[in-house]
């Protein structure tokens, strides 16, 4: 099988995610995101620790929150998102790192953020990277993620922002009894877009146990 890692940094370094999407770095323009967002950070401190995978170029997300007080610490392995990210966020910290491979001490953050991401990861690694962001949480500390809905055989590989990409994901059942299983309570979870289209996302915020 192809290696879907080299796939999804090549497509994200020679494809161009900035001209189709995120062209607004006002986060009331992306009102779904916003409320799962504003439901997280409700539950936190004034300047808790945020770790986001898989930031991109930390817009909107990583700004709208480092301008609220909160520390962020965020990864992307795709250098021109994390150049992107600097420039655009200079009161966070960015790394360029594989998400699956970075490391931090336990207990290290408040709360984890993964958006639209987890689904570039081959789905055997799902239940070890929600182990792991268990592990750098502190106790009781908070995880909002979106992962895929659809269940296929063999990691999905198709066209995206104008280069090739890869998917990976179990159903939207399988994910919810994973994360519950990985040891999170679920909070809430609710779908985004419709099901069967490329873009139906389950959002799920859950406290560790
Ligand atoms: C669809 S974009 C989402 C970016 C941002 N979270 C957002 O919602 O605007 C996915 C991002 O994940 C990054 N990414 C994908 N797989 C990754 C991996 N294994 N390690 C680090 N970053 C990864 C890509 O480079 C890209 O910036």
């Amino acid at each position: 099988m192809r290696d879907m890692r080299e796939i999804v940094k090549k497509g994200y370094e020679e494809g161009d995610y900035y001209k189709f999407y995120r062209l607004s770095e006002r986060m009331d323009e992306y009102p779904l995101e916003k409320s799962n967002v504003d439901r997280l950070t409700a539950l936190l401190p004034n300047g808790a620790r945020i770790l986001d995978l898989g930031c991109g170029s930390g817009i909107p997300f990583d700004k709208y929150l480092a301008d609220q007080g909160f520390q962020i610490t965020a990864v992307d392995f795709v250098q021109k998102h994390i150049d992107m990210a600097r420039e655009s966020v200079p009161n966070a910290t960015f790394i360029q790192e594989d998400i699956a491979e970075v490391d931090f001490s336990t207990g290290s953050f408040d709360a984890v953020l993964s958006l639209y991401t987890i689904f570039h990861i081959p789905r055997q690694e799902h239940r070890d990277l929600l182990l792991s962001i268990r592990r750098i949480l502190r106790d009781g500390g908070l995880m909002l993620v979106t992962m895929g809905t659809f269940h296929e055989d063999e990691n999905e590989i198709g066209d995206f922002i104008g280069s090739e990409m890869a998917w990976s994901s179990y159903s939207l059942e399988e994910n919810l009894r994973m994360v519950e299983e990985s040891g999170f309570k679920i909070l809430h979870w609710e779908e985004e877009g419709e099901k069967g289209l490329p873009e139906h996302h389950l959002w799920i915020l859950a406290q560790k146990e």
